[in-house]
């Protein structure tokens, strides 16, 4: 089997940089990645690398800065065509765009379409897993995993379930439907290739509670699997939340009373939250995900980073509530929410956050989002000097960090000169 070195400068993690401090961060100006069978079989200076590996087919990437992937812990892919609608808060801009869009994935010709153009456009901008919400459409999960497939992805992905009559009637599923479709494609998906199927009620105002219950049964029978949902992400929702559920303590019991909360659950959003939600998600150990375009996009608010102190915290587009399929612009903008309560992030924390954080929130920590041997070869290279604007900016960088950070306050896929999916390189 062919070994392929890469050379560039590289930037690997061995872990958090907001717990461990930048001794968790190694950077070679001068270093290299070696890729055998899909996965990453060593890293170290270039060099030493070409003379370990006198046979491997070399790639140099010369200034460029080798990454692990970006990881999207959270996203619609049926809202890729809808990104950036105008004027609407989060239950208008669902019931105005997102719903007429998702009824359209009925037609899986449609579905492959779109899921095609988004695994894409993922690529295009260096993210290599994503985990997506679908629609309440099966093939619409049969066409993200197989665009997948294609591509050779690791990605996730679910069935979303609404049965409630606050969704209109002609995106409706019931708690019997959901259960039987999503035991169904999990039993088609979960596993296979690299893909893996996550349990989706998209939140608790659109399910009703029989739905919410069998989606717990479907958990519990499969504790495996994630759980992906959403929680507090508007006040106006939180309050319709408390109307529909008069007897939930909270937002976060609504789905803790019908088994929905635990330690492979993924809580999208999660910006307003009591002080019982918070020490409950951190007892049971979930993750939360931080969605900051859509966060400022759709007027929600502004996450509470110091969370992570207590919880896993992945980063994510939230596409198209979201306003950009890029996790640089992501990392911009969880850098801006930040500041406005008074945190900068390093820049160290927002790479962190965009591969290992979000890989850790995914439960995937041993196979992706890390430049380490045995990791799954997934890699974006970045250029630190891809318009006029950033380059003149980076020229005076005195390190690394001073380099990189202006790319990720204004670098878009202009940036990505090469991305590696499992091992092989995606433009020519
Ligand atoms: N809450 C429930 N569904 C959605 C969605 O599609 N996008 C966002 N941002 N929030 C949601
Ligand atoms: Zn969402």
């Amino acid at each position: 089997m062919t070994q392929r070195l890469i050379l560039g400068q590289t930037l690997a993690f061995d872990g958090d940089p907001a717990a461990l401090g930048l001794a968790a961060a190694r950077h070679m100006t001068q270093g290299g990645v070696v890729m055998q069978a899909g996965k990453i079989t060593a890293i170290g200076a270039a060099d030493a690398l070409r003379a370990a590996h006198p046979d491997a087919a070399i790639t140099d990437h010369g200034q460029g800065l080798i990454l692990p992937g970006f990881v999207d812990a959270h996203a619609h892919y049926p809202q890729t065509a809808i990104i950036a609608s105008w004027g609407k808060r989060l239950i208008d801009w669902l019931n105005s765009y997102t719903f007429p869009e998702e009824a359209r994935f009925a037609d899986p010709a449609y579905a492959a379409q779109i899921a095609a153009r988004y695994l894409d456009l993922l690529l295009s901008n260096g993210t290599t897993t994503v985990a997506s919400y679908c629609t309440i459409h099966p093939q619409s999960v049969d066409a993200i995993f197989s665009a997948a497939q294609t591509r050779g992805m690791r990605v996730l992905a679910g069935k979303t379930c609404m049965d409630r009559d606050t969704a209109p009637a002609f995106l409706r599923d019931t708690a019997q439907s959901a259960y039987d479709d999503s035991r169904a494609l999990l039993a088609r998906w979960h596993g296979v290739d690299r893909l893996s199927y996550i349990i989706t009620p998209r939140f608790s105002p659109t399910s009703t509670p029989a739905q919410l219950s069998a989606l717990g049964t479907l958990w519990a029978e499969n504790p495996d699997c994630l759980m992906q949902t959403h929680l507090s992400e508007q006040t106006d929702e939180i309050a319709w939340v408390r109307s529909l559920y008069p007897q939930a303590r909270d937002y976060l019991d609504t789905y803790e009373a019908h088994g929905l909360l635990g330690a492979n659950g993924l809580y999208g959003h999660a910006i307003h939250l009591a002080p019982r939600e918070i020490d409950r998600l951190a007892e049971v150990g979930a993750a939360l995900v931080h969605c900051p375009t859509s966060n400022s996009f759709i007027g929600s608010g502004l996450f509470d980073m110091g969370l992570r102190d207590r919880l896993r915290v992945g980063l994510a587009t939230d596409t198209g509530g979201g306003s950009s399929f890029s996790m640089l612009r992501t990392m911009a903008a969880a850098y801006e929410i930040a500041q406005l309560r008074g945190m900068a992030l390093h820049p160290a924390e927002l790479l962190w956050l965009a591969t290992g954080g979000s890989a850790k929130s995914l439960r995937l920590e041993t196979k992706i989002g890390r430049l380490a041997p045995g990791h799954e070869a997934d890699l974006v290279v970045l250029d630190l000097a891809s318009t006029q604007a950033i380059a003149q900016a980076s020229a005076r960088a005195e390190d690394i960090w001073q380099a990189v950070f202006p790319t990720i306050m204004m670098g878009d896929d202009r940036a990505i000169a090469q991305v590696y999916v499992a091992g092989k390189p995606i433009k020519a």
